[in-house]
């Protein structure tokens, strides 16, 4: 494990700690459950596993309310544990970010507690407090659905805090060099215990200014650039994965001048995957991508179909928004916030074709493509559950009782119908023909061609926008993928140069292109073009 630059051409894989294997019978998953399960995931081909957050939390915000950085949450297990996984994962060849939160902490963080105990505490600057609830008024709501102000009231000191989330998760002030400080302390504490890196949670917000809308402030990217020095100098070969929900030139800059963060998720191209699955045209994607800037040699984008949180549709227009939502979520209760709390295969109808070409555009774009547990199975979603939890349901392990989660009664209801009878990873991981299969021939044939580490994506003028044709090429690797978005069959004229015999990376065949080509609903091709 010694290549720094393993991120660019990896497959991560994000996990729900709690959700995923409970190894101890408490019907909570664990971090002894992960380690139990790490021949599953090499068995799919994943290189980076994700943790959600482990830390101690009154869980108002599944954990990304923390009241304690230094220590593992009991249900979770124990910092030995987590050494333990860590080594483990590593000898499978697997490396382990988690989550860093550096925007806020949980109202039940000793910081806060003692901040809002009295206006002469050392920690009431550890957060950002006002007279006046009028102040960056510009800051958008975040959690539309629950909160009416980034403002909160607080009774005992008589002025209002704030936050960009739930009320009970205060941002910390990183106008203050010792929150700066502290922080870095923090990240230091995992590194040291061995953790390749941090998915760095909603860092657009660290700092408030009068007059802008309160994202990605200069003062921001300063702070980061200093996590990521800190980084370089005592941990190399660590990454930060940025989570910033904005349009690419707006997440540009936080790849710096690649002295920032390493990797940074494409929040963007995701919606707008699905939209071209609905609409059977492949130009909202294009659109977006061609609008994605070039970043430096060092960075990559993180692509994804789906994560723990709703399908976000803060990257859409209005009336796109409007659309996706009677589109993907027609009952008014799949809708939460900004977006859409279901999961990647009942929003594609279960449909075994749109499930694969979906991971075929994920595996073939630009960026290093990330799993949400689960979905490599089409698992389905618990819409009955609240908040996002519908999606954070027990993994289905096998058509046992609990769905082979746990010995005992699950934290969660499962999905309902017992469709872990149907969907489960005991009867799909040895079925060539399985969807699971599918998911794992494809992780091997990116990971075969190095064409899909590099950064160019050349779109290929078929006449059809009904398929999307493109070319990845690197390093003298050179692959042309098309995806058929249509629900019927589609011809696509083949421009001359492409007018020969090419590898079928899937059928180990040689298909011979003409000056057209038919391919079937949803289908998909991925061929290297020998030289
Ligand atoms: C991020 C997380 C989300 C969480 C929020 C506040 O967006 O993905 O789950 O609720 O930050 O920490």
């Amino acid at each position: 494990m010694t290549n720094n630059l393993w991120y660019k051409n990896a497959v991560f894989y994000e996990i729900s700690v709690r959700a995923f294997k409970d190894s101890n019978g408490d019907g909570h998953g664990d971090l002894r459950g992960i380690a139990e399960k790490l021949d599953y995931l090499q068995a799919l081909g994943v290189d980076c596993i994700w943790i959600m957050p482990i830390y101690p939390s009154p869980l108002k915000d599944d954990g990304y309310d923390i009241a304690d950085y230094y220590a593992v949450d009991k249900a979770f297990g124990s910092l030995d544990d987590l050494k333990e996984l860590i080594r483990s994962a590593h000898e499978h060849g697997i490396r382990i970010v988690m989550d860093l939160v550096l925007n806020h902490t949980s109202d039940e963080h000793p910081w806060f507690q003692a901040s809002r105990s009295d206006r002469n505490s050392p920690y009431r600057d550890y957060y950002v407090w006002s007279d006046t609830d009028k102040k960056y008024k510009d800051a958008r709501i975040i959690f539309v659905d629950t909160e009416h102000s980034n403002w909160t009231w607080d009774e005992k000191t008589g002025q209002y805090y704030w936050h960009r989330f739930y009320a009970s998760q205060p941002d910390l002030n990183f106008d203050n060099p010792k929150v700066q400080e502290e922080m870095l302390q923090v990240a230091r504490f995992w590194l040291d215990l061995g953790i390749d890196g941090f998915r760095a949670d909603a860092v657009p917000y660290l700092i408030e200014r009068e007059g802008s809308n309160c994202e990605n402030l200069p003062e921001t990217h300063d702070y980061l650039k200093k996590l990521r020095s800190f980084m370089d100098q005592h941990y190399s070969g660590r990454i930060l994965l940025c989570e910033a929900n904005q349009y690419p030139e707006d997440v540009r800059p936080y790849f710096g001048d690649g002295d920032e963060f390493h990797m940074g998720f494409h929040f963007p191209i995701m919606p707008r995957i699905y939209m071209a699955l609905k609409k059977g045209r492949f130009e909202d994607m294009a659109e977006i991508m061609h609008r994605t800037p070039p970043i430096p040699e060092n960075c990559q984008w993180c692509t994804f179909l789906r994560n723990h949180d709703e399908l976000t549709l803060e990257m859409v227009t209005p009336e796109e928004r409007q659309w996706m939502w009677e589109q993907y979520a027609p009952e008014p209760r799949m809708r939460l916030n900004m977006g859409i709390r279901r999961r990647f295969a009942p929003l594609l109808d279960n449909d075994r074709r749109k499930m694969e070409l979906a991971n075929s555009i994920l595996f073939t774009l630009p960026g290093s493509p990330i799993i949400y547990y689960g979905d490599e199975i089409g698992m389905g979603d618990n819409i009955d559950l609240p908040d996002r939890n519908g999606v954070r349901t027990p993994m289905q392990w096998d058509n046992s009782p609990n769905a082979g989660f746990s010995k005992n009664t699950p934290f969660s209801d499962l999905v309902k119908g017992a469709e872990y009878e149907r969907i489960n990873v005991a009867g799909q991981i040895n079925k060539p023909d399985s969807f699971f299969s599918s998911v794992k021939r494809m992780i091997k044939y990116r990971k075969a061609h190095p064409a899909f580490g590099g950064s160019s994506m050349e779109w290929v003028d078929t006449g059809n926008q009904a398929v999307a044709v493109y070319v990845r090429e690197h390093d003298g690797d050179t692959v042309l993928i098309l995806n058929n978005l249509s629900a019927s069959a589609e011809t696509v004229n083949i421009p001359v140069k492409f007018q020969k015999s090419h590898l079928d990376l899937f059928t180990g065949q040689k298909l011979n292109l003409t000056d057209k080509l038919t391919l079937q609903p949803y289908a998909y091709l991925w061929l290297h073009i020998q030289k």
